[in-house]
């Protein structure tokens, strides 16, 4: 079984910097796919109480039989539970719908600041924290200013920040921040399926070279940055596939021309003005 590299989080511990992600994953179909996922090693899995599939991933997670304390179980917190009291309420509902009594890594899932209700829930993400309900509490999607302003509020950094992002958007300035405050830089969209990254020519050639495919090399690119990457596939030949990352070695070369697929910071979603409920 292919030995997963974890990262360091600055509120102790270690998350594995590679796992499932799982938008779209549902019902029966959701629950087999994750169970399968922990049967092949995966023990990172990326839910939200947005994705309506928390109660399948939580079936998937029983019926995989890999003990609880193995799995690190990431949900957020959706933008319609903003706010001091319906943070509490949200979080409460995604371990009912989980069935767990605590889960590891609690996120903010969009700062949506027309509602301007980000440091509120955050306040109610550390409070409970310290009750033990959740272990790890960061966000996701937000921009350096917007970290600024939680930690502004409590002097507590995210310890994660989970955040659109491979070689075809590569956010350099978000990614810096985050190193700098000691903020985990968790990858979505890592294969940047959605601008066309698996198709360029310059992540084929490289994934001919070292005979594998380029969504390996995409992988493999966000481990060496240090950052977490959470591939979805509803596929068991691409699930294991995404699995293999660590077992190819990319040169000085390589990186070089990866740099060029970037597309710059203007390309990623903007949460200054998208949200998301
Ligand atoms: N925080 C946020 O706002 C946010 C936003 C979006 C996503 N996310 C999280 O991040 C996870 C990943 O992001 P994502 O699902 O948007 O994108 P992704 O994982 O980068 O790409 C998923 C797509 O790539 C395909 N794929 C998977 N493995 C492949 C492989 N080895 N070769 C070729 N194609 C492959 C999948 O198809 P098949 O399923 O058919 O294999 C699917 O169409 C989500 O599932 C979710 O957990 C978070």
């Amino acid at each position: 079984m292919t030995t997963i590299p974890t990262v360091s989080l600055s509120s102790g511990g270690t998350m594995p910097a590679l796992g499932l992600g799982t938008s779209g994953l549902q019902g029966p179909e959701g629950a087999a796919i994750v169970s399968q996922a922990l049967a092949d090693g995966y023990r990172l899995i990326d839910t939200a109480a947005q994705y309506n599939n928390e109660t399948a991933v939580g079936a998937g997670l029983r019926d995989s039989g890999v003990a609880r304390d193995e799995v690190v179980i990431t949900s957020k917190v959706a933008g319609g539970s903003q706010g001091r009291e319906a943070t509490r309420t949200g979080v409460n509902e995604s371990l009912r719908r989980l069935g767990v009594d605590y889960v590891d890594l609690m996120l903010i899932h969009w700062p949506n600041p027309s509602r301007g209700l980000a440091t509120e829930t955050w306040k109610t993400l550390l409070d409970i924290q310290s009750e033990g309900l959740v272990r790890t509490v960061g966000v996701s999607n937000f921009r350096p200013e917007q970290l600024a302003g939680l930690h502004q509020a409590t002097g507590v950094w995210p310890a994660v920040n989970q955040i659109q992002l491979s070689p075809a958007l590569a956010r350099r300035d978000a990614v810096a921040f985050n190193a700098e405050h000691g903020i985990v830089t968790e990858a979505w969209g890592p294969l940047g399926t959605r601008e066309g990254l698996l198709d360029q020519f310059v992540l084929r050639k490289i994934a001919a070279k070292h005979c594998t495919t380029p969504a390996t090399v995409a992988l493999h690119w966000g481990i060496l940055q240090g950052y977490v990457v959470i591939p979805k596939s509803k596929n068991a030949d691409r699930l294991r596939q995404n699995l293999s990352v660590t077992d190819i070695e990319l040169d000085s070369e390589d990186l070089s021309a990866i740099a060029t697929l970037d597309l710059g910071e203007d390309a990623a979603w903007d949460a200054r003005t998208h949200e998301e409920w």
